[in-house]
C-alpha cells in the first residue's frame, strides 16, 4: 500500500489527527512512541503528511490544509487559494461552467474552481499525483464537481468543456515526469525553470490547447518575456501582499490587453500602450510601484495616475510632489538625497538617531545587510534609504513610508 492509502485508512486517519500539531523538534519522540502501537510505514507517513500540511498553512489557510493531503512538489507548485479563487472568478465572470484542469497538481486550482460551481476534470500524469488531488476532492466535499484524471494531458479531448486552464510544471523535480523530458540545461538540479518551451508541457502546446476552447488560462513564470506572450492573449501579472506570484496568459477575453492585478482586492491596473514616463527631478514623494506592475510593464500607468515621472531612465520609481492615494505603489516621503556615499549616510543617520533602518534598493549592487553593517544604526528612530540611481548616478535617497491624509490623526 501507498503512503497515500495508508492515510487513507481509519487508523491512518486517526493517526493524521493525533500528529497534526507535531513540532519538528518533537518528531522522533512522537515517531519512537507511536511505533509500538502501529505500524512504522504509517507513522512516518503520517508525520512527513503532518508536517507538509504545515507547510500548506501559508497557501491554503489552516482550515484546508488540515484536512488536504500532500506531496513535496504538490506543495510547492500548487496556486495559493487566494489566486487560485481570483482566477476561477474571473472564469466564472465570463460565463464559464465547465473546465479542463490539465496538470492539475494536487488540486489547488480545481478546488478553486468547483467552489465558483464550475465542474472540472482534473488531470495529471502522475499516479501519486492523482490520487492525491480525488482525496483533496473528497474530503473538502467537492468530488460530485472535480472528475480527476490519471493522463498525460496531451492525450485528453477537452473538446466539450467550455474553457481549458493549464498550469504546466516549471521545476526539475522529483516526480510529475518533467525532470524525464527536459534538457539537462534548462531543468537543473531541481530549480525553476525559466525557458517556457521547457515547461511540461511546453507552453507552445499550451497554447495550442488553449486556442481550441472558447476560453483558457495559462498559468506561467512571471518572469515571462513579454514577447512570448501571443498576439491574440491578453497578459496578466498577479502580486499577493506584494509578492509577484505569478503570470497568466488568457484567451477568450481581450487579445493584447495587459494588466497588473494586485491581492488581496482583488485591484487592477490596466495597459493603456502609454510610452515609458518621462525622467524627471526627484521631487517631495517617491513612489514604488508593485511588482506586478514593473512586470507588467505598467509603470507608466502608475505614474499617470501620480501625475509623477522617472527618478532614471531606467529604474521603476517614480516621483511627484504630491501625495495621492493608488493602489499601485507604496509611497514614501523623501527628505534627503546624496550621491551614494557610506560615510554620508552615517553621518546623517546618526544625527537623525536612526536605529532602525529599511534598506531598498533598485539598479545597486550594495547588499543591504553589508551596508547596515558599515552604517551601524543605532537610536529611537526609523527611516528608509533607497540604494538607487538618479539620472545615471548612484545615489540614495532617504525618507520615510508616506501616511495617507486619512490616517494622520493627531491627539
Ligand atoms: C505546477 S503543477 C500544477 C499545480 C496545480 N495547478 C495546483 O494548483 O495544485 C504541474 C503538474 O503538471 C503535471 N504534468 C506535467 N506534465 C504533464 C503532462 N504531460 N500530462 C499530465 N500532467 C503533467 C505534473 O505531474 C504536476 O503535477
Amino acid at each position: 500500500m501507498n503512503d497515500l492509502a495508508l492515510l487513507l485508512t481509519p487508523e491512518g486517519r486517526a493517526l493524521l489527527d493525533e500528529v497534526r500539531d507535531t513540532a519538528p523538534a518533537d518528531e522522533l519522540a512522537v515517531a519512537t512512541r507511536l511505533r509500538r502501537d502501529h505500524p512504522a510505514e504509517l507513522v512516518s507517513a503520517a508525520l512527513g503528511q503532518a508536517r507538509l500540511r504545515q507547510r500548506a498553512v501559508a497557501k491554503f489557510g489552516a482550515a484546508d490544509a488540515g484536512r488536504m493531503f500532500f506531496t513535496p512538489n504538490g506543495v510547492e507548485q500548487s496556486t495559493r487559494t487566494s489566486i487560485a479563487a481570483y482566477r476561477a472568478e474571473r472564469f466564472r465572470n465570463l460565463g464559464v461552467t465547465s473546465v479542463a484542469d490539465l496538470c492539475c497538481g494536487i488540486g489547488g486550482d480545481a478546488i478553486a474552481f468547483a467552489r465558483a460551481g464550475i465542474r472540472v476534470l482534473a488531470v495529471d500524469r502522475d499516479p501519486v499525483t492523482a490520487a492525491v488531488a480525488r482525496a483533496n476532492a473528497e474530503v473538502l466535499g467537492l468530488g460530485e464537481l472535480i472528475e480527476v484524471r490519471e493522463a498525460d494531458v496531451t492525450q485528453v479531448d477537452t473538446g466539450g468543456y467550455d474553457a481549458v486552464f493549464v498550469d504546466p510544471a516549471r521545476r526539475g523535480g522529483r516526480s510529475g515526469g518533467a525532470a524525464r523530458r527536459g534538457s539537462p540545461q534548462a531543468f537543473g538540479t531541481g530549480g525553476r525553470i525559466f525557458d517556457p518551451e521547457a515547461y511540461s508541457p511546453p507552453l507552445s502546446w499550451a497554447i495550442e490547447a488553449a486556442r481550441t476552447a472558447p476560453s483558457a488560462a495559462l498559468k506561467v513564470a512571471p518572469g515571462i518575456p513579454h514577447e512570448a506572450v501571443p498576439a491574440d492573449a491578453e497578459a496578466e501579472w498577479i502580486s499577493d501582499g506584494g509578492d509577484v506570484k505569478e503570470a497568466v496568459v488568457w484567451f477568450g477575453t481581450e487579445p493584447g490587453l495587459v494588466r497588473a492585478t494586485l491581492l488581496p482586492g482583488p485591484r487592477t491596473l490596466l495597459g493603456k500602450g502609454l510610452p515609458d514616463p518621462q525622467v524627471r527631478p526627484v521631487g517631495r514623494y517617491l513612489y514604488e510601484p508593485d511588482g506586478a506592475v514593473i512586470r507588467a510593464h505598467l509603470v507608466a500607468e502608475a505614474a499617470e495616475q501620480l501625475d509623477g515621472g522617472l527618478i532614471d531612465p531606467t529604474i521603476a520609481y517614480v516621483t511627484a510632489d504630491d501625495l495621492r492615494p493608488t493602489g499601485y505603489a507604496s509611497a514614501y516621503e523623501i527628505t534627503d538625497r546624496l550621491p551614494f556615499n557610506v560615510k554620508k549616510l552615517k553621518a546623517l543617520l546618526r544625527e537623525r538617531e536612526v536605529g532602525t533602518l529599511t534598506v531598498k534598493k533598485r539598479g545597486s549592487a550594495v547588499e543591504p545587510e553589508e551596508l547596515r553593517r558599515k552604517v551601524k544604526p543605532q537610536g529611537p528612530n526609523a527611516a528608509t534609504v533607497f540604494l538607487t540611481r538618479v539620472a545615471g548616478a548612484p545615489a540614495m535617497l532617504i525618507g520615510a513610508p508616506a501616511t495617507p491624509p486619512a490616517a494622520t490623526a493627531q491627539p
